[in-house]
Order: structure tokens, then sequence, then C-alpha cells
């Protein structure tokens, strides 16, 4: 074993892909709503974003970050017009995102005299793996024996404006949130509570962050979750699907914070590199063409609704919640089981925490292979718990 044994694999060994199916070693097609943990979000080997890359490729792979890029002034300007935020860092991840939007934060507030600078988050959160964003991140369980930790992070309760009232004080820089958790639990932000925070963000000069590292490039049935909510944060963070599988994150910011990102506050060797930032580019131009984050809305209402219908009366699921094609599935026990069955009837799917299974497929599924996971999800349940009342009666 060469690896260290960060993770836990599934047993399968992928080798191609195409759409929203994935192929291993053995011949076996799987249903593949997974999407690299939520990147393909175009579904594997889109021929607009392989075509961009390839021509880059054959044309030119990293200069750095001395040299004009007009890679990243093309994508920035996609992400511009989409967002409506002026300003854009490239780099290689979303933890490096958040880390990007943590030190904005930071540099803003010392700029205006607070010495101590302090970002709230919220319970169940998650920020990414590097010191300062595990630190971020509002759950225990990526946080063991990495200490000392950095300073400067307060976790308040999830949807509970009153708590987030009560936590702002004088060394307050920032707000960084969520708007549908997805490692925490597919726990939709309320439209009440995000509001909320932006407003309380304005009256008290704090830094309006939205981590839409997950639910950005039109998971949740817009581009952008934040436009879902009728609000504009000065920051937002994102990774995963705008390289559709290349590594590429950003921080979207508004014109007036380029101030506090000045030559030498901030770099990243590899960050805004002319392959990925084609395929950035790639991506945003299929987002916008063929308008995939409403398909992603609707699509996603049908899917949830159907398992709601098929599911209701099913002992076992206590919820069945999400935003687009971020649908979580809470049972009152573990889906490794159920995960393990789907997979045998062909649909890979992830879990988000012991008891909640999630769904990321790929924007680009069709109705016909959303039916196909929808009765593989909800045939492999009820099967489980036949078996499990046989094995109740024969006192297994
Ligand atoms: C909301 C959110 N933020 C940040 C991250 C970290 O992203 P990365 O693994 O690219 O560093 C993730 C990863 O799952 C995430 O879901």
């Amino acid at each position: 074993m060469a690896l260290f044994p960060t993770y836990l694999r599934n047993g399968i060994r992928p080798l191609r892909g195409k759409g929203a199916w994935l192929e291993d070693e053995q011949g076996h097609a799987y249903l593949d709503f997974t999407s690299g943990l939520g990147v393909t979000n175009l579904g594997h080997g889109h021929p607009r974003v392989q075509q961009a890359v390839e021509e880059q490729v054959s044309r030119l792979w990293h200069v750095s970050n001395l040299f004009e890029a007009p890679w990243q002034e093309q994508a920035a300007q996609l992400l511009q017009h989409a967002g409506g935020l002026e300003r854009v860092f490239f780099c290689n991840s979303g933890a490096e995102a958040n880390e990007a939007a943590i030190k904005l934060a930071r540099r803003r507030a010392h700029q205006q005299g607070i010495g101590q600078p302090e970002i709230i988050t919220f319970t169940s959160s998650f920020h990414g793996r590097t010191l300062a964003t595990l630190t971020a991140t509002g759950q225990e369980k990526v946080k063991t024996d990495c200490g000392p930790y950095p300073a400067g992070f307060i976790s308040v309760p999830f949807n509970d404006l009153a708590a987030l009232e009560a936590a702002v004080n004088d060394q307050t820089a920032g707000v960084m949130l969520e708007l549908v958790q997805g490692e925490g639990g597919l726990i939709p932000a309320e439209p009440a509570f995000v509001q909320g925070v932006e407003k309380l963000c304005r009256e008290k000069n704090l830094l309006f962050m939205v981590d839409e590292v997950q639910t950005g490039i039109g998971r949740t049935g817009h581009l952008f979750a934040y436009q879902g909510y009728g609000v504009k944060p000065d920051v937002v963070t994102l990774a995963k699907g705008l390289g559709n599988g290349l590594p590429i994150g950003a921080m979207m910011g508004k014109e007036e914070l380029a101030e506090y990102f000045g030559p030498g506050s901030h770099a990243s060797t590899f960050g805004g590199n002319p392959v990925s930032l084609a395929a950035a580019a790639a991506v945003l131009t299929e987002m916008k063409e063929a308008d995939w984050p409403r398909w992603a809305g609707s699509l996603g209402k049908w899917i949830k609704e159907r398992l709601q219908e098929e599911l209701r009366d099913h002992p076992w699921v206590k919820e069945i919640r999400g935003m687009g094609l971020m649908i979580g599935v809470q049972l009152d026990r573990p889906v490794a089981d159920w995960i393990v069955k789907s997979r045998e009837k062909g649909l890979l799917v992830l879990q988000a925490g012991p008891e909640v299974l999630r769904l990321l497929p790929p924007l680009i599924i069709r109705e016909k292979e959303a039916e196909q996971a929808v009765d593989i999800l909800v045939n492999g349940l009820w099967e489980l718990q036949e078996v499990s009342l046989d094995e109740s009666v024969s006192g297994v």
C-alpha cells in the first residue's frame, strides 16, 4: 500500500465516463449520482468542455501569474455577468477559495481598525480541510487532533438569526454561510434567515460571505444559490462544478473589496492556470446557453416529489429535502446498506453524515435516467425493510 489511508474506497475501479454514466474495469455501467462529489455537473466527458480543454492543452499549459492572463479575464467576465460581483480571484479548490475569503475579510477588518477579527460560521457547516477552513467548519469530526487551531472563528446555530445577532461584537469581521449545507446533511437555509443575515451584515458593516463551493454552478436551480434567495453577498466562493473536473476554485467579490487584495497580498502558483480556466469558460458558457440550472431546478423538484410520494409510508424515512439536484433523504438509521443496495442495482449515490443519503446527479441527466434512479432507490429501500422484517420475525 503506497498511499496514506485517508480515504475509505468503495471498491469500484472506474475506467471511463460519458454523461451520467460511469463504467468500471469489468465493464459494469453505473448511473452516477455522485458527480465526483458535486463536480461533474455537466456529466463526464462533456464535448464542449473537452474540446476547450484539448485546444488549450495543445497550445499552452502553464506560465505563472507573472504573465497577462486573458483566459482568466474571460472566465472572470463570464462570472461577473452571471453573478453581478465585479472581481474574481482564481485558485485551485474550495478550501483555497474560502481561505482567500477569510483572508480578504481579515485584511478589510484590519484596515478598519479591528485588531483581532472574527468570522462567524454555523453549526454543521463545512468549509474545507485546511487549518483555517476546518476551524471555520461547524462540525467537530473534521477537527480531531489537529490543534492548535487558528483563532478568530465562532460557530453559532444554523438558521438561528437571534443567535447570530447575539454573537456579533466589535471584533466581528464577517459571516460565512452555506445556503444548502452539503456535507452537513443537505439542510437548506431558511429564506428569512438568509435575508436577516444580509441585513445584519449591512447594519454592522460585516462581510457577507456565501460558500457556494457545493451549491454553485447550477446545482440548486440557479447558477448561484444566492440568486434564489434574493440576496447579494459581498463575497461568494466557488470550486467543484466550475471546472467540471479540472481543479479550480474562485472567490468573487464586490468592486469595493478590490483595494484589500492588492499586488502581493495573495497568490497561488497554479491558480488561474489556462487549462482549468478553459474548462471554466466552457462550463459557464454551456450553463448559460443551455440553461442547465433551470433544468436542474425542475428535474430536482420532480425527483424529490417522486421520492416523497413513493417513500411516504416507509417507516425508516424521516425527511426528504434539498434544493434542485441537491437532494437528501434522512433515515432514522444508517444509510450504508441502502448505498450498497443501490450500487448493486447500478446506481451510485453518496451520504452526508451516517443517516442522510445524498443525491448529486449531473445536471444533464434525462428524465428516463432520473426515473431509473428513483425506481432503484425506492425498490432498494423497500427491499431492505422487507429483509429486516423477515430477520426480526425469524429472530436473526
Ligand atoms: C461547501 C463546501 N465548502 C468547501 C469545500 C471544500 O472544497 P475542496 O474539497 O475543493 O477544498 C467543500 C467540499 O466538499 C464544500 O462542500
